[in-house]
């Protein structure tokens, strides 16, 4: 007897620890009833999944990669939101209508109005829920596009990934969210026209059915296929990406043919201007918040450096060689610690003064010495005249100086899934497919054809909060 007990506890504790690796066999029977499924672990994903475990749901969220965190963990700048207790405690004032005028603006007024208008007024509360479960974005800075400080990051200006990722990580945990790592969804299971389940692939190839309440899709982006970029937008054909290698949109096609889902601005595909063309590693867009220039090889300034994205790629495009110079000095460097990370990665070259960095970089040195001195003159008297910089916080003369060259790499897929304010998918008729919700950077229509640097990670948390809260009602009234 005592053999059988010992027996029935091992192999329930193989059972226990398989599923929590991720290792479950084909066709294990699921333990108790599911509510809420998610798919994919970034910042979307576990936000959903959380926000469904606070209302009371069973949770279980599948991911295809060995680790969670997807793009969100790569993200750097910031979390954007307007009329924080943060942004009040450094006396910088802010509100939703002038979040939503620069993003509309941003997004060349393409952007979902309605979708939007969420995601301006939703922004202070993503940043105060994640405060409250643990995140530090004590720092506020601003990126291209906005006309205020509005991008929270932890304190003395560290990536913001690691913190969102880390909280929710953190938080779904405490919940009991089941999250399951190696499970590819490949397929969904629909029955009379309602989502009802998906079907997972795990590590060893084998297939699994797992059936819920209702499913949220949150499987990020498809910035790193290449393929289904240049299928888009064939002038992005062999660029390099800042996304994670998981950020291929398998499931978008998915959705579309085996639930007839919508999907809309597919074509808009944005390039970040500042990526390291060696190794695709983006420098962050609060470098040049923070007071960097972009300079070509001439030595001379090209742009506002704080343009939109779409604008800045263009302008980098258009230099010798298709690339130019991040030109920063040792303030700069101060006052943001993200760019330690580029120091020791050795992308980074350094001068103790302009002319020798000028040799180091290859930057023409007479030239880059009168564009600095007259930056620094733009900079004493608050206007650009030359480019019409606003935001200009510090003047470039502190030695060392430093520089990196750069120029645009795939980064944010702004077209996916169409979905309405309550995250429903909707299908090619307008009309909801029951069961079925989506969040994040796979949906498509929020940022219309550019977004503003920062508003992704508002996007996750807000989008993926009422997925997470929608789905789990839609799941108890079933
Ligand atoms: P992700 O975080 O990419 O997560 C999706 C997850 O789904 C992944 O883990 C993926 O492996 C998984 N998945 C995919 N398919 C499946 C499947 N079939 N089955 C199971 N799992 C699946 N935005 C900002 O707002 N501020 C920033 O500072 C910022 N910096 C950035 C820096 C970099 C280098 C990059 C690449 C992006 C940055 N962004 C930033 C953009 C932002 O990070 C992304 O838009 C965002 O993280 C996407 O979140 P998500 O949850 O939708 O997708
Ligand atoms: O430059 C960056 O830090 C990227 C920000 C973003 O994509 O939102």
């Amino acid at each position: 007897m005592k053999s059988l007990i010992r027996a029935i506890l091992i192999g329930v504790a193989v059972v226990i620890v398989l599923a929590g690796c991720g290792g479950r066999t084909a066709a294990a029977p699921e333990a108790a009833a599911i509510d809420v499924i998610v798919i994919g672990a970034g910042g979307a994903g576990m936000a959903a999944a959380v926000e469904a475990a606070e209302a009371g749901a069973t949770v279980v969220l599948l991911e295809k990669m060995p680790m969670v965190g997807g793009n969100t963990m790569r993200a750097t700048g910031g979390i954007n939101a307007a009329g924080t207790s943060v942004q009040a405690g450094h006396g910088i004032t802010d509100t939703p209508d002038l979040f939503y005028d620069d993003a509309f603006r941003g997004g060349r007024e393409m952007n979902d109005p309605e979708l939007l208008r969420i995601l301006a007024d939703e922004s202070a509360g993503a940043v105060e829920w994640l405060i409250e479960h643990g995140a530090d974005l004590s720092d506020v800075g601003r990126l291209g596009g906005h006309s205020v400080n509005r991008s929270h990051r932890p304190t003395g200006g560290a990536p913001v990934g690691a913190t969102v990722v880390t909280t929710l990580q953190r938080a779904a945990t405490a919940r009991n969210v089941d999250i399951r790592l190696w499970n590819e969804v490949t397929d969904l299971i629909i029955e009379d026209g309602r989502v009802v389940g998906v079907e997972v692939t795990v590590r060893d190839g084998s297939t699994e059915q797992i059936r819920a309440g209702a499913v949220i899709i949150a499987a990020g982006g498809f910035g790193a296929n290449n393929d289904m970029v240049a299928r888009y937008d064939e002038d992005l054909r062999g660029f390099g990406t800042t996304n994670h290698p998981g950020a291929d949109g398998a499931i978008i096609g998915l959705v579309a043919e085996r639930a007839n889902a919508a999907l809309l601005h597919m074509e808009q595909i944005q390039t970040h201007p500042t990526v390291v063309p060696a190794d695709g590693t983006m420098v962050t867009e609060a470098v040049r918040g923070n007071g960097a220039i972009l300079v070509s090889r001439t030595g001379r300034r090209f742009a506002n450096e704080l343009g939109t994205r779409d604008v800045v790629s263009d302008a980098t495009l258009a230099q010798p060689e298709g690339t130019a110079f991040l030109l920063f000095d040792h303030s700069v460097r101060e006052s943001l610690r993200a760019i330690e990370n580029y120091i020791r990665q050795g992308i980074v070259i350094q001068g103790d003064s302009l002319e020798a960095l000028a040799g180091e970089a290859g930057i023409n040195a007479t030239v880059l010495a009168q564009t600095v001195a007259t930056y620094n003159q733009a900079v004493a008297a608050g206007t650009d005249a030359e480019f019409g910089r606003s935001d200009m916080p510090r003047s470039l003369n502190e030695g060392a100086f430093y520089a990196v060259e750069v120029g645009p790499g795939v980064h944010h897929t702004m077209g996916g899934i169409r979905i309405n304010p309550s995250t429903q998918v909707l299908n090619g008729s307008g009309a909801p497919i029951p069961g079925l919700y989506a969040a994040g950077e796979v949906t498509g229509g929020i940022h219309g054809a550019n977004r503003l640097g920062g508003n992704a990670l508002a996007d996750l948390i807000v989008f993926g909060r009422i997925a997470g809260r929608e789905a789990a009602a839609f799941a108890a009234a079933k």
